[in-house]
């Protein structure tokens, strides 16, 4: 999921070095809430349904080093 909606414009490794316009999303420290508001308004290539982006904020939130 992350792949196909978000990593056209994000990374998820920690540094820029990609150079994707939305920024790389490791070091951000968000709640769980915090992120779904973010995945929600993210212009991703189609409308994400609730458990797609219970999903990807679940995917992103463990890469963040949150449990
Ligand atoms: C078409 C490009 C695009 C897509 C696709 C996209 N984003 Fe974003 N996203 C952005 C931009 C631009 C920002 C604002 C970056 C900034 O302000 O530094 C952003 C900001 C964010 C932020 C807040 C952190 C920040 O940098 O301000 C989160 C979290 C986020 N995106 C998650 C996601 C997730 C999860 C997906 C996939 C479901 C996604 N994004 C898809 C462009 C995109």
């Amino acid at each position: 999921m992350f792949a196909a909606q978000c990593s056209g414009c994000h990374s998820l490794i920690g540094n820029e070095s990609l150079r994707r316009q939305g920024g790389d999303l490791v070091h951000f420290r968000m709640t769980a809430s915090q992120l779904l508001q973010f995945a929600r308004e993210m212009p991703t290539r189609r409308v994400l349904s609730n458990l797609e982006l219970a999903a990807v904020v679940a995917y992103v939130h463990a890469a963040q080093g949150n449990r």
